[in-house]
């Protein structure tokens, strides 16, 4: 949090603020991890950074963190909204900027503390939401009145995207997590469910109320997944997929389940394994030639082999290819699982509606 912004606080904040109250939802807050992350990542001692080219090579401001070439899932999603371009990360956030949102989305960040343990610092998702608690306290002192800053607060969309590095640097990690001894992929899931519940409560407790559950893409599928267990390289890995659907459709029914017992408030989820699916059933028909290979050379990058190696040319088709490196997905891709989300092209794309209509109520 820049301290040094409180100055200008004074001055301008009334007129951000009264211009946001305007629109439909005035701010967007993130929760999540390397597909979402903005580059709270940067300063941290991780291995799992991306602020680096040929990250970044598509985007506007270069290399910032994001695990993509060019937008994020939730940039595409935050410029949907309308709001003032992108959502800063919370490690740069001004007071200025936490009226339009934060984002506190860190690569190698779990539903559980432990996951990720092994790719150095980052924030779980129990640190995220602390954070946001932080920046309500922030709001607050600047709003002055507990009524105005939860009646704004109600009104911003609340994004997470956790649970894929619960399985990939965790459950499918047995050299270095016992989970997988320990727990049933039913026992996991519920477990992993369980303990999301209790930080959306949290959440709610300070005044969220439009929250969108993003699903865990099938991690099967990456190029990662097919290049170590595919039996042709290409057939997506039912063993991960599996375990992974078992978890999303607990997603779908704690969106049922919060829906009924905090009646004031919309969950939705979206079915990013579906569409998904839905993209490589028929990749041409939506521009993608590559689907089973990343577009910048991967490689060990420290103790990481999905990453893209630093400063190596990547491909020239990058809006024909659905990953840009072995697990995350490209700008392209980013922009259909976004666009999706915001405005569903099929009724099974997002549960029980979309981002538009939750902005909306
Ligand atoms: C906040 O709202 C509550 C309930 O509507 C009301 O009782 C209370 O007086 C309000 N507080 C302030 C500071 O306006
Ligand atoms: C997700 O989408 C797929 C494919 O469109 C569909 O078969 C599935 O039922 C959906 N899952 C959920 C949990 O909505
Ligand atoms: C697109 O890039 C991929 C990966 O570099 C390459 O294998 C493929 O041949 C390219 N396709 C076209 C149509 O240029």
């Amino acid at each position: 949090m820049n301290i040094v912004v409180v100055v200008m606080v004074g001055v301008g904040l009334w007129g951000v603020i009264g211009g946001a109250e305007a629109e439909e939802s005035p701010c967007y807050f993130i929760f999540g991890d390397s597909l979402a992350d903005s580059g709270n990542n940067n300063q941290l001692e991780s291995y799992a950074k991306a602020n680096y080219l040929p990250y970044g090579i598509d985007f506007p401001l270069g290399p910032t963190g994001r695990f993509s070439n060019g937008n994020t899932y939730v940039d595409v999603v935050a410029q949907l909204l309308g709001l003032n371009g992108y959502i800063q990360a919370f490690s740069r956030a001004s007071y200025r900027d936490i009226f339009y949102g934060v984002n506190y989305a860190s690569a190698g960040a779990g539903i559980r503390d432990e996951t990720g343990k092994h790719l150095g610092d980052h924030t779980s998702f129990r640190g995220q939401v602390r954070n946001h608690l932080r920046t309500v306290s922030y709001m607050l002192n600047i709003l002055r009145d507990e009524n105005r800053t939860a009646v704004y607060l109600n009104r911003c969309i609340y994004s997470f995207g956790l649970g894929s590095e619960d399985y990939l640097n965790n459950y499918f990690l047995p050299q270095l997590y016992p989970s997988s001894s320990q727990y049933t992929p039913e026992q996991y899931a519920n477990f992993l469910i369980q303990q999301y519940a209790q930080f959306l409560q949290v959440l709610y407790n300070y005044g969220a109320r439009k929250m969108v559950l993003f699903g865990v893409a099938p991690i099967g599928c990456s190029p990662y997944a097919l290049a170590q267990n595919s039996p042709d390289g290409t057939t997506c890995v039912e063993g991960i997929n599996s375990p992974i659907e078992i978890f999303n459709n607990g997603l779908r029914s704690l969106v049922d389940e919060l829906n009924t017992q905090l009646a004031d408030a919309r969950f939705i989820y979206v079915n990013v394994s579906g569409i998904f699916q839905n993209i490589i059933s028929n990749p041409l028909a939506l521009g993608f030639r590559v689907i089973n290979s990343g577009c910048c050379r991967v490689g060990w990058n420290y103790i990481i082999q999905y990453t893209c190696v630093p400063l190596q040319l990547p491909c020239s088709n990058r809006t024909e290819v659905l990953f840009w490196d072995a697990y995350h997905f490209s700008e392209a891709a980013n922009t259909i699982i976004g666009g999706r989300a915001y405005n569903a092209a099929s009724t099974s794309d997002a549960y029980p509606f979309d981002i538009n209509r939750l902005t909306q109520i």
